[in-house]
């Protein structure tokens, strides 16, 4: 009998010292980290499992817009079940984890701040416009109808998920973020070589991306040819797509916290992804007011005198310098 609760107190010692040892491993991030500047929180929406606040329709609907967001191709893509008018992509492809990942070009602040004036358009857009939008260019392909089911369920979604952020607020980590401008253009031939490197194991050697065996969708999206975004979509400008690269790839392999790649290799990547052949978009209707083309929209005219290699792929920072006079 002594020996056995001798054995019990020994067991249960060595459980407590495990439990101990466990929580210095899980506190030891923070401990190193302890000499970073405090990072704020970045936004994160609620989590469709659990919060009570959706029920009947409502949440059918919900549950359905989030669907459409993760897997468009299967409803819209060249084998779609409800229509044949995209490229094959997904939403989530660019807005990660269903537009719910920090600094993952997410969709914290579509609800709080549209409908806004844009300069693209030159007119205040709509979630609907927005949307339509990234169907036209990041998809290539065409529209949805405001009032079908789809992009209602859609919208619910979009809702529901900014729900909690205040009117007109841009929350931390919303969208992609802005990195610093390198002093020299970026350079196309170097980010071959990270391409090559660190990107083409899942994008392809041709970025061509990899469908599922389904079929139905890409495990690993295209970045060029003919199935990716068009030469009007957002991310077919420089910072866009560095910005995006920063904080998200290579995928699973990287975060805000610790990205896998300097700032120069992201925009030398990008240049180069950039630089490929893609889907042409006429956009002779975009930015009305050429004065309010971002500085790297690489379709002139301009209101400034730099080429529209310069706007494509910079230097940047001599043209800001150059606006300002
Ligand atoms: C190829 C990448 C890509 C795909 C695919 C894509 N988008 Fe986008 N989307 C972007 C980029 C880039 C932006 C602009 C981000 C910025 O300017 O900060 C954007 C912006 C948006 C915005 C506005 C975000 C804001 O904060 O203003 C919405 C809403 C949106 N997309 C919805 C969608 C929906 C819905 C789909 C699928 C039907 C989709 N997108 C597919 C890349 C993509
Ligand atoms: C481990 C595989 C993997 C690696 C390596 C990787 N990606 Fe991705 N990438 C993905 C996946 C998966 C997605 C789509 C994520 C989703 O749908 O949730 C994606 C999405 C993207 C997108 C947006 C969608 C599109 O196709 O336009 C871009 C741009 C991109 N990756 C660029 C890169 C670059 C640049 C690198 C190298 C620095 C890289 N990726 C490395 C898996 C990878």
């Amino acid at each position: 009998m002594k020996k056995l609760i001798g054995l019990i107190i020994v067991l249960i010692s060595i459980a407590a010292a495990i439990i101990i040892i466990q929580q210095l491993i899980s506190k030891e991030p923070s401990i190193t980290n302890s000499p970073a500047p405090v990072q704020q929180k970045a936004w994160i929406g609620p989590d469709l499992n659990t919060d009570p606040s959706i029920k009947g329709n409502e949440r059918a609907s919900i549950l359905y817009g989030h669907d459409l967001i993760a897997h468009t191709s299967k409803y819209f893509g060249p084998k779609g079940i409800l229509s044949k008018i995209t490229n094959g992509m997904n939403c989530q492809n660019c807005h990660l984890n269903a537009g719910n990942q920090p600094w993952g070009n997410n969709y914290g602040a579509v609800y709080s701040t549209y409908p806004k004036y844009r300069d693209r358009s030159g007119s205040i857009e709509t979630i609907y416009k927005r949307v339509s939008d990234c169907m036209q260019r990041s998809l290539n392909g065409m529209a949805i109808d405001s009032n079908s089911k789809e992009f209602i369920a859609i919208f619910a979604y979009i809702q529901w998920l900014g729900k909690d952020v205040k009117k007109g607020e841009k929350p931390i980590g919303a969208g992609i973020e802005k990195i610093a401008y390198l002093n020299r253009a970026a350079d196309p031939k170097k980010g071959r070589a990270i391409y090559i490197a660190t990107c083409q194991i899942c994008h392809g050697n041709n970025g061509q991306g990899q469908m599922l065996a389904t079929k139905k969708e890409y495990a690993y999206p295209p970045v060029w040819g003919e199935n990716s975004y068009n030469d009007g979509a957002g991310l077919y400008r420089i910072s866009n797509l560095a910005g995006y690269i920063k904080n998200n790839m290579p995928f699973l392999k990287t975060s805000h916290a610790s990205p896998a790649l300097t700032n120069e290799a992201c925009w030398d990547v990008a240049a180069f992804i950039n630089s490929m052949p893609r889907p042409h978009m006429n956009q002779s209707m975009d930015w009305p007011s050429i004065s309010k083309k971002p500085i790297d929209y690489p379709f002139g005219p301009y209101a400034d005198s730099f080429s529209e290699l310069q706007h494509k792929y910079g230097p940047f920072q001599e043209m800001i310098a150059s606006a300002k006079h």
